[in-house]
């Protein structure tokens, strides 16, 4: 598929800042976030409300073929109250809200930490085709998303990608991230992978081409064409030391 004007949700925040730099050139962009983005240029009109309001929504969605989808909580000690809102029922009315405008194509915003409980066991690199072990509520949300955004695809139609991103930031802060690293441009070389695509419904790591590697990113580089060329091995030696892991550890 092919998709020429996009709604980026979430577009004020940390990954969108990261992301929207290399979506400009390639499509009309629109954008959407409850609050208006500081700081930044805009590089498309900007819906401003919570995805939660129908009329939000609805204005959003109207008339783009794809939505990348980063409206989200990221915090995986938030409280479940905010979770619920919008992680589980936002990103359901969102999945609605598509459907019903005939939208083509979801790309969503999932997380290593819906299968954070296989690192925490040790059990690296982790298998993207292993069932879902998340290793906090966080987690819990965005295996919850997967497999409600498989079953619009699979009963609605509706084409939907999830990424499951790793530590999306400019650079490694920390030893725990070297192994789930994802940089800027590997990021946005992923998600428009995720937009071309053939592929109807898939899940995938997000994860650069690190050399030491807790996420299997094998089958976005076969379904989706990823091919990362960032490595979180270059800032290895000035990183902060600290947990060996990204996700969430039992203990
Ligand atoms: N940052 C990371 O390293 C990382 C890693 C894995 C997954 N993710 C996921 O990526 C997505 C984006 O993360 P981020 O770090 O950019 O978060 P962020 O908090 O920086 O940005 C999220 C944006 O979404 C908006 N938003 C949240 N709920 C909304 C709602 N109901 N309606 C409208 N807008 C809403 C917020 O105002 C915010 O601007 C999230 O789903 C997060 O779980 C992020």
């Amino acid at each position: 598929m092919s998709a020429r004007t996009v709604l980026v949700t979430g577009a004020g925040g940390s990954v969108a800042g990261q992301l929207l730099p290399g979506l400009a050139h390639h499509y009309d962009l629109r954008l959407t976030d409850r609050e208006v983005p500081t700081g930044r240029a805009l590089p498309g009109p900007l819906v401003v409300g919570d995805l939660g309001d129908p009329e939000v929504l609805e204005e959003a969605v109207d008339g783009v073929h794809a939505v990348v989808h980063l409206a989200g909580d990221p915090r995986p000690d938030a409280p479940w109250d905010s979770l619920e809102h919008s992680n589980v029922d936002t990103f359901r009315s969102l999945l609605e809200g598509a459907r019903r405008a005939h939208v083509g194509r979801v790309v969503y915003a999932s997380s290593i930490h819906a299968m954070g409980q296989y690192e925490s066991d040790g059990q690296v690199p982790v298998n993207p085709l292993w069932p879902p072990a998340p290793c906090c509520a966080y987690g819990a949300t965005k295996a919850f998303d997967e497999a409600l955004a498989r079953v619009y695809s699979r009963r609605a139609g509706l084409s939907t990608i999830g990424l499951r991103l790793g530590a999306t930031r400019p650079e490694p802060v920390h030893a725990g991230q070297l192994a789930a690293w994802l940089g800027p441009s590997d990021l946005q070389q992923l998600v428009r992978r995720s937009l071309e695509t053939q592929v109807h419904f898939g899940v995938y790591f997000g994860v650069s081409a690190n050399t030491r590697q807790h996420f299997d990113a094998g089958n976005a580089r076969h379904d989706l064409g990823y091919a990362p060329i960032l490595d979180s091995e270059r800032y290895a030696a000035t990183v902060a030391p600290g947990e060996q892991t990204t996700t969430c550890l039992l203990r």
